[in-house]
């Protein structure tokens, strides 16, 4: 399969065409969190799954990382719990921020919600103080949103 990123017109376009909802949900996560590591200035793309308020390391792109996070624990269970996007311009000003990387400098985590219940986050790293805004925070919306047909069930 050859995917070329320039025939999609941004990242929701590609994600969709590359998620297909009779695979496994680890193959879909798998080749979506190889796109969100391919953007600019990113040094960790992937995902945690929700289950029992924990959330578990799942595919991703980047170095070894966290494998548990409570909900309610740093940025990734604080967007768990408040079943919303969190942004963090600087990491080391989030009281709690969990570092996994040493290259992290700022953050951004989307909740995957299915029945009104957090199933699963999207969390991105960059090297870059503020890489990510309103524009980064919509686009990732609206992938959880889609993604969140793939699950099929809330373990939480
Ligand atoms: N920084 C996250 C932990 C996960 S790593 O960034 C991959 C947090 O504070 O929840």
């Amino acid at each position: 399969m050859m995917i070329d990123h320039k025939e999609y017109g941004n990242l929701s376009e590609l994600v969709s065409a590359l998620t297909d909802p009779s695979l496994p949900l680890v193959s879909n996560l798998s080749n979506v969190s190889a796109v969100l590591g391919g953007m600019e200035n990113i040094n960790w793309a992937g995902f945690y799954i929700a289950e029992g308020g924990v959330l578990y390391l799942g595919p991703f792109q980047g170095k070894p990382a966290c494998t548990r996070i409570p909900f309610g624990s740093g940025v990734c269970g604080t967007a768990a719990e408040s079943k919303k996007t969190v942004i963090v311009d600087d990491v080391d000003s989030f009281p709690g921020h969990i570092r996994c990387s040493a290259e992290s400098r700022s953050e951004i985590v989307v909740p995957i919600l299915k029945d009104g219940k957090t199933v699963a986050v999207i969390d991105i790293d960059s090297p870059v103080l503020a890489r990510f805004g309103r524009k980064e925070a919509d686009e990732l919306e609206k992938i959880a949103g889609d993604l969140a047909g793939l699950f099929l069930q809330s373990h939480t």
